[in-house]
C-alpha cells in the first residue's frame, strides 16, 4: 500500500562534504517500507512559496524504524532540489509518497537452512542446518531463481558512492535474519565513506576501497572480490552504485553462478509508472523496456543491458 504523508523533519544533518542524512516521522510509510523501495518527496518545506521545484525527488530508504515510525534517506547535493532539501529544519514538514517500487528479494524467515556447498564446510552463519532439512546446493539455487532466498544465506553487498544508501537498510534486515553479510564499499575518498560506521555497527563484514587510497584498498572496490573470506560461498549478490561498477558485479556474478539484484537510479517525474520517464532497456529484446519506478528500482542482475565498455573501466 502507498501512503501520502506530511512527514515531519526530525533531523537533517551534514555527514560529509555535500552529503546529508535526513530523518522524518512518517509512520505509515515506515510501517510498510522494505529494503530497496523508495519515497518520492517534495524537497522544500511548506514555508517556501516561491522557489519550490515542481517535481518530487526519489530517495531510497537508508533506514526505516517501523516501531518509531521514522524513515531516513541519504542524499548528496546535486542541484537546486537537493540544495533546497538541505535547508529543511527539524519541525518542518515535507510531503512524502511511499513506499514505492519493487525492493530487494529477502530470505524467507521460516525457510529451512540449506547447506552452502556439500564439498565445502559451512560458514559460521550457516553452521546449524536444521536436522533432516539438508538439501543439495542446487536446490537452494533453484529456490533463489524462483525468488526465494534461503534463510541465513551468505550474501555480498556491493555499493559505490551514494549507492550504499539502500544497501545499509538491506544489510540491517539481512543481519536481523541471521545472514552473513559481506559488504564491499567503494568511494572517492575516506570522507565519503559515510555509512561505514553504521554498517559495522549492524554487524556487516566490510571491505573498503577508495579511489584516492585514503582508506582501504586504492582502486575499484570490485578488485576486492578475490579477498572474500576463505570458504565463503555467496548465495546472493546485491549492488547499487555507478553503472560501471555494477557491470563488473554482473560479470562476477555470472562467472561464479551467483544470482544477483541491482538497484538502479533514475530521474523520475511521476514515480508511479505513469509518465514513462524512467524507462530502462532490458537485456532481452523480447522484454523491451522497464520502468525503474514501478518495475524496479531493483532488478535481477541478468535482466539488464549494460552498455558496451561498462565494466571495462576502473571505478569504485
Ligand atoms: Fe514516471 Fe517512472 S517516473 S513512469
Amino acid at each position: 500500500m502507498v501512503f501520502l504523508e506530511d512527514a515531519e523533519v526530525l533531523k537533517n544533518v551534514r555527514v560529509a562534504d555535500g552529503i546529508y542524512e535526513l530523518a522524518c516521522r512518517a509512520p505509515q510509510i515506515a510501517g510498510e517500507g522494505k529494503p530497496g523501495q523508495f519515497v518520492h518527496m517534495t524537497v522544500s518545506p511548506h514555508r517556501s512559496t516561491t522557489s519550490s521545484p515542481l517535481l518530487r525527488r526519489p530517495f531510497s530508504f537508508y533506514g526505516v524504524n517501523a516501531e518509531a515510525g521514522t524513515v531516513s534517506i541519504l542524499y548528496r547535493i546535486r542541484g537546486l532540489g537537493t540544495s533546497l532539501l538541505a535547508e529543511a529544519r527539524p519541525g518542518e514538514h515535507l510531503s512524502m509518497l511511499g513506499p514505492l517500487g519493487t525492493g530487494f528479494t529477502l530470505p524467507l524467515a521460516e525457510s529451512p537452512v540449506f547447506p552452502v556447498e556439500s564439498s565445502v564446510p559451512p560458514t559460521k552463519s550457516c553452521a546449524s542446518p536444521i536436522q533432516g532439512a539438508a538439501s543439495p546446493q542446487e536446490k537452494a539455487f533453484s529456490k533463489v531463481e524462483k525468488g526465494v532466498l534461503p534463510a541465513k544465506s551468505t550474501v555480498l553487498l556491493v555499493g559505490g558512492g551514494m549507492g550504499i544508501a539502500p544497501l545499509v537498510y538491506l544489510a540491517d534486515s539481512l543481519v536481523d535474519m541471521g545472514c552473513q553479510v559481506e559488504v564491499f564499499y567503494g568511494a572517492e575518498t575516506c570522507g565519503e565513506l559515510v555509512a561505514l560506521e553504521r554498517l559495522e555497527q549492524i554487524g556487516a563484514n566490510c571491505h573498503v576501497a577508495t579511489v584516492d587510497g585514503s582508506a582501504g584498498y586504492k582502486g575499484p572496490v570490485t578488485d576486492l572480490f578475490p579477498f572474500l573470506p576463505p570458504k565463503t560461498s555467496p548465495d546472493m549478490i546485491y549492488s547499487c552504485g555507478p553503472l560501471e561498477m555494477m557491470a563488473h558485479v554482473a560479470r562476477f556474478a555470472k562467472e561464479r553462478g551467483i544470482p544477483g539484484e541491482v538497484s538502479l537510479e533514475s530521474h523520475m517525474a511521476c514515480g508511479v509508472g505513469a509518465c514513462l520517464g524512467c524507462a530502462v532497456r532490458l537485456k532481452s529484446t523480447d522484454e523491451g523496456y522497464a520502468k525503474v519506478c514501478s518495475d524496479g528500482p531493483v532488478f535481477s542482475i541478468d535482466r539488464l543491458e549494460f552498455e558496451a565498455g561498462e565494466g571495462e573501466r576502473n571505478e569504485s
